[in-house]
């Protein structure tokens, strides 16, 4: 009995081996792991002091947790309407007023910038100023989109701007076939 016992706990060279081979491995694994964790912490925190990098990480924020867009290549832009790309794109700051943006709505804090004009406003919203990105962050819009969506909003808040339309689509077929003469 006393000699099975011995027999069950004595490792043979081999099990010796491994377990000094594992047992060197493992914390070896171990602190790899870790630098790679510090060093993924330290990479997102550098500079988040800045504005272009805080400006950045709030844009990722606020970006649609998904995006499914299936596009035919050859369907025809549909423009969205101002209030549309304003519920899509534009709420996200213009309803709270986040990073100082005029809020929709409000006739105090667009009365200053209604006096720029709509082409002025809409080159601005198109090319960006100060802390709103270029068409709100999404390029995908249109000059239309976008110049529809200012009315809509300087329209909320006491200006009486005309949403402009698009081109007719009737002009749009009749230059087709001549282009490809
Ligand atoms: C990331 C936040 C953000 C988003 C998204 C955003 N804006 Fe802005 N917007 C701002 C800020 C901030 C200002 C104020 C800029 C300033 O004057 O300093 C502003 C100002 C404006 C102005 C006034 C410009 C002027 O000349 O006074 C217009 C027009 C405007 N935005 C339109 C839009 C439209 C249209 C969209 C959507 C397509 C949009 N914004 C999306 C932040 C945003």
């Amino acid at each position: 009995m006393a000699d099975s016992d011995a027999k069950m706990t004595k490792a043979t060279p081999q099990e010796v081996l491994v377990s000094v081979v594992l047992g060197l491995v493992a914390p070896l694994i171990a602190i790899v792991l870790i630098l790679f964790l510090v060093n993924s912490i330290q990479s997102e925190q550098v500079d988040a002091d800045k504005p272009e990098v805080a400006e950045k990480a709030i844009l990722k924020n606020i970006a649609p947790v998904a995006k499914l867009e299936a596009l035919d290549a050859n369907a025809p832009k549909v423009e969205k309407s101002g209030e549309e790309v304003f519920n899509e794109v534009c709420t996200s700051c213009h309803t709270p007023g986040a990073l100082g943006a005029p809020k929709f709505n409000s006739k105090g804090d667009w009365a200053a910038r209604l006096g720029q004009g709509f082409n002025k406003l809409t080159a601005n919203a198109i090319n960006g100023i100060r802390a709103m990105p270029p068409r709100g962050g999404n390029p995908d819009l249109s000059d239309l989109e976008i110049a529809r969506t200012v009315a809509y909003m300087a329209n909320s808040a006491g200006a009486s701007f005309k949403a402009p339309e698009p081109a007719a689509p009737a002009a749009a077929k009749e230059a087709a076939p001549q282009a490809g003469k």
